[in-house]
């Protein structure tokens, strides 16, 4: 039988896979039902509908206030403000109060190179090393609420950079070292960063990703920016500029190893980060100090079971979401031992994470649904060459998992001993919000539903609620790690999130519900594109495309792609008199390469005369879509030129 029918046999079936009570009866979550009495997972989802019992309960195994809070949360739409009253930082939880326990000398991080190369910092290691830069960072004049960029890659300085900034009450903005010149313009001007932390260069694929110089090319047109530190990583020669520019090392030599942690209010900022938008400019989601602390260690806590010998291993990349919630502060308010690591999964060979896992012990792995098929496609002889034993619980996150790459994931890495954890999640939520506990009988592609603290709806287009079956995903307000807003963009976070029902934040994703409640994404409803789990925006490409001289008009879209999901489509209208050829479509893609990083290169690109639009001129990319896909078209009667339609089928 082949792998497919089998799985078909499996859905039909509907089989469920049930943890065994005796791995249930050791989970973190288990004990702490136990103690309280909660007798049944239903009985727990229940109580916790009373969020501030709930929240203020979990709140006291996460964090320590240093001045305790007055009120759980207050709701005043659309802002919710969590933990009121508390005085707050969250590098107390993250760092100074583990450097007075055992876990000083407890490894907080491993470290390892593409090349190969390994560090080790202990809790007290990184204490000390971020209480040097943040003694830098006052140095040249950062103080609490300035803006600080971070352009790092997978490198231990990347989050001693993020927790300098906490310290010192500084709002970080990371920029993923994968977005090129254009991606780290549009985020370091609207965030008006006051310095800018990055490296030489760093490996990827065997060769060198010459960081600084991007970042030379970026700051001509970024005048907030004062200061530059570079850290030393790949030896580059790089460019030089007196006065604005720090190495690293000079920066931080001599700077006393103690640095107080500024004690802040709860909701003070922690950072913004930008995600896609259907249109305009990125957005800055911003999250507080408090609730983000409580929300994310607690998920973790309880999603990954994280017990103090464990080993994790969170295999994102801290420029996203996943990395700063769940290798930066979760772990480190846990007391965890991470692996980071620096490159491409399969460099030199496709068993590299394997090697990394049998390597250091690795319990608990967390990754994305591309990351599983791309090693699906290598195939399972490169894990078989290594001893994946000590794997105890599996995660995915990014998009919905299709139940292929979830039984290859549960047979060949987890050996059918290790539940799967598909944790469904935002930029916007910060934590974890609808995903199975250890405790959960799983149904594979499905997060299950939402976790105890947390409520998730599905309503039709009507407004009509929907207990089973398809539509809009909703989330009720509110939970601790929610975001506090849209940096400097109030309206448009009313109109993205708060204005399609009423007291309800709308998440932009499509889902189903199961007669038992499950979940199940159906993926994004607006128009962006999920590529190898990252957000991007068909309109940030669209106009990346048309920043070319050439380029008159551009639609892009989504097609599925066996491994990363999605592959993106472009239909381009060119200038008058320009040609259309080859070397014009690669220049296209090398040009949205440069604009924007690697990620957002179209896969095809193709030359038409016109694209379909509205009488009022918008270009709709939900025909062009359905055309590519030969789905049917819908409601064509706001079309202004259908002649176009049958072009893009002619085209393709
Ligand atoms: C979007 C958020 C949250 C961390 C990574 C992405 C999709 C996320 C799942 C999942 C199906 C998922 C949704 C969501 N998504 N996790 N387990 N199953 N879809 O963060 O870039 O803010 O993207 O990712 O579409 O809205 P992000």
């Amino acid at each position: 039988m082949s792998e497919s029918t089998s799985i078909d046999v499996l859905l039909k079936e509907r089989r469920v896979f049930d943890p065994s009570e005796e791995f249930v009866e050791q989970t973190n979550v288990k004990r702490w039902m136990n103690k309280r009495g909660i007798k049944s997972y239903d009985e727990l989802l229940e109580k916790a509908k009373d969020l501030k019992w709930f929240w203020g309960e979990v709140s006291k195994d996460v964090v320590e206030w240093y001045k305790p809070y007055q009120k759980v949360f207050e709701w005043n739409e659309p802002y919710a403000k969590w933990f009121i009253g508390a005085k707050y930082n969250i590098v107390h939880d993250a760092l100074d109060k583990h450097v007075k326990t055992y876990r000083k000398n407890k490894v907080a991080y491993i470290f390892e190179g593409e090349p190969g190369d390994v560090r080790k910092l202990t809790y007290r290691d990184l204490y000390v090393e971020v209480n040097k830069l943040a003694n830098g960072l006052k140095s040249i004049g950062i103080k609490k609420g300035d803006r600080v960029g971070i352009y790092l890659p997978m490198i231990p300085e990347l989050p001693i950079s993020m927790l300098a900034c906490a310290k010192i009450g500084a709002i970080h903005t990371v920029v993923f070292s994968g977005f090129s010149v254009g991606g780290l313009q549009k985020r370091i001007s609207d965030s008006e960063a006051k310095a800018l932390i990055t490296c030489d260069g760093f490996y990827r694929r065997g060769k060198i990703v010459p960081l600084k110089s991007q970042v030379d090319e970026c700051l001509g047109a970024c005048h907030s920016v004062e200061h530059v530190i570079i850290y030393r990583r790949s030896m580059e020669e790089i460019q030089w500029k007196e006065e604005r520019d720090h190495w690293w090392h000079a920066l931080t030599e001599g700077q006393p190893t103690e640095c107080p942690t500024e004690k802040l209010d709860a909701n003070d900022t922690l950072y913004i980060l930008y995600t896609s938008g259907t249109t305009g400019e990125p957005k800055g989601v911003i999250s507080a100090h408090g609730g983000y602390a409580v929300g994310t260690a607690l998920t973790l806590k309880w999603v990954f079971d994280m017990k103090d010998e464990d080993i994790w291993w969170c295999a994102a990349d801290i420029g996203w979401v996943t990395g700063h919630s769940y290798i930066v502060y979760a772990p480190l308010i846990l007391g965890a031992t991470s692996v980071i690591y620096e490159g491409a999964p399969d460099y030199p060979n496709p068993n590299r994470w394997w090697k990394i896992v049998e390597k250091y012990g690795v319990n608990i792995l967390y990754t994305s649904p591309t990351a599983i098929r791309m090693h699906m496609r290598y195939g399972e002889k490169w894990a078989n060459k290594h001893d994946l034993s000590s794997l105890r619980l599996l995660g995915s996150v990014g998009e919905t998992i299709n139940p292929e790459a979830w039984m290859w994931y549960y047979k060949h890495i987890g050996k059918e001993r290790c539940q799967i954890m598909d944790t469904w999640w935002q930029t916007e939520t910060g934590s974890f919000v609808i995903s199975p506990l250890p405790i959960t009988p799983l149904k594979p592609g499905s997060p299950t539903r939402p976790l105890p603290g947390f409520t998730a709806e599905v309503y039709d287009e009507g407004g009509k609620p929907i207990k089973e079956g398809g539509g809009d995903l909703y989330l009720l307000p509110s939970w601790p790690a929610m975001l506090g807003g849209l940096y400097k963009a109030p309206e448009r976070y009313v109109k993205t999130y708060w204005s399609k029902l009423p007291h309800m934040y709308l998440t932009g994703d499509k889902a189903r519900r199961d007669e038992d409640g499950y979940f199940w994404i159906q993926g994004r409803a607006d128009d962006i594109l999920k590529v190898a789990g990252h957000r991007i925006g068909n309109y940030e490409i669209e106009s990346a495309l048309v920043s070319h001289k050439k380029v008159a008009e551009a639609v892009v879209i989504g097609k599925p792609h066996e491994i990363k999901g999605e592959s993106i489509v472009a239909f381009v209208v060119l200038k008058e008199g320009e040609k259309p050829d080859d070397t014009l479509r690669k220049e296209l893609r090398e040009h949205v390469g440069r604009e924007m990083g690697k990620l957002a290169r179209p896969d095809e690109v193709w030359f038409v005369k016109d694209v379909p639009k509205t009488r009022s001129g918008k270009i709709m990319r939900r025909v062009v879509k359905a055309r590519v896909l030969g789905a049917p078209l819908g409601d064509i009667s706001t079309l202004r030129n259908p002649e176009a339609v049958d072009e893009i089928a002619f085209a393709t």
